[in-house]
């Protein structure tokens, strides 16, 4: 029998893809805000005792990194306990938290890729308040997975591909940080790697291991490094490829054509922002790799599928 799976967060950009994925190994009940409001504990519980998942994904979160600045209370509420609450339900009905984290609970200090292991110190309220819900997590003593990704971008939603997509139809000239290395990772990868993850699993008979035997945090991000600098031109160097009428493109872009001439890169400094970002967050990957065979492709062959898939109403 397939397990039960409870989705949380399903409109968000990795919400909408394991919505399509995780039916193949599971039976899906997929909660919106609508459905489910985070900011109300009472409802988590309710919802967690009576659908009675075996698992429990966690989509939902406040993404709104400079938002969050200023209102720090909602962003603790989803961010924080919210995912505590989830915790320690999965923990009284014996379910696996999935659940994902940022790699902004670092402060960019490294030059090397962060580990699973290195010490944690969160620049901005977004980073502190995802770093207290991994750590209500870990305190819960519920089996879980914290998937920390980064610079998350879909063909849908609010996310750095389609805001550059719209500023190249309405200006000549671009002005953006290069002194700010990460890695893109697109959602359909975070999807598919977790969806691939949880049908190992699932897979009890011929499985190599229970949840319990791997529980903890994992870094999963996209493989190599750019700057948001380069991130845009690989951008605008894909967009002169796509059919311009592509159903996402023509969204994104309004049906206008794209007018940016140059792109100048800035510092961060430059740039300022009620948020601070880490200058480096560059995740190694490899504790995911050894542990699930698992590896997310390069950042450039994801951002090239995006626009090489045309046909795609999804990414
Ligand atoms: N986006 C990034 O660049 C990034 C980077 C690193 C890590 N991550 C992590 O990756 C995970 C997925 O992020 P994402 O980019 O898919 O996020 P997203 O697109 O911003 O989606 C977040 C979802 O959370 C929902 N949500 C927010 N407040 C809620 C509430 N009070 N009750 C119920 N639902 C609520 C939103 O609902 P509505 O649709 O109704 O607003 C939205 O559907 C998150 O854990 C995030 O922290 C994201």
């Amino acid at each position: 029998m397939k397990p039960a799976i409870l989705l949380i967060g399903t409109n968000g950009q990795v919400g909408q893809e394991l919505n399509r994925m995780l039916p193949r190994i599971g039976e899906v009940t997929a909660l919106d805000r609508q459905r489910l409001d985070l900011a109300q504990p009472a409802e988590i519980r309710r919802a967690i005792r009576t659908f009675h998942p075996a698992f429990i994904v966690n989509a939902a979160a406040h993404t709104a990194v400079d938002k969050a600045e200023s209102e720090e209370s909602i962003a603790r509420a989803i961010n924080a306990e919210a995912p505590s609450v989830m915790a320690e339900e999965s923990k009284k009905i014996g379910a696996s938290l999935i659940h994902f984290s940022t790699d902004y609970v670092f402060d960019g200090s490294k030059t090397t890729p962060y580990d699973e292991d290195d010490p944690t110190n969160p620049q901005n309220v977004y980073g502190k308040t995802k770093l207290e819900g991994e750590q209500a997590i870990q305190a819960s003593g519920a089996t879980h997975l914290i998937f920390r990704t980064s610079w998350v971008y879909a063909t849908q939603g609010r996310n750095f591909l389609l805001t550059i997509l719209r500023l190249a139809t309405q200006r000549e000239e671009l002005r953006i940080v290069r002194d700010q290395i990460g890695a893109p990772t697109l959602n359909t990868e975070i999807a598919r790697a977790t969806t691939s993850i949880l049908a190992q699993i699932c897979d009890t008979e011929g499985g190599p291991f229970s949840l319990a035997d791997v529980s903890g945090i994992y870094h999963m991000t996209a493989g190599g490094v750019t700057s948001w600098f380069d991130f845009t031109n690989a951008i605008l160097e894909e967009s002169a490829t796509i059919p311009p009428a592509t159903p996402w493109f023509a969204a994104a872009t309004n049906k206008l054509p794209l007018t940016v001439r140059h792109v100048n890169p800035i510092a961060a400094s430059e740039y300022p922002t009620p948020a601070r970002r880490p200058a480096y967050s560059v995740l190694s990957n490899a504790r995911l790799n050894r542990t699930f065979s698992v590896q997310l492709p390069d950042w450039r062959k994801q951002l090239h599928s995006v626009f090489a898939n045309p046909h795609a109403e999804t990414h």
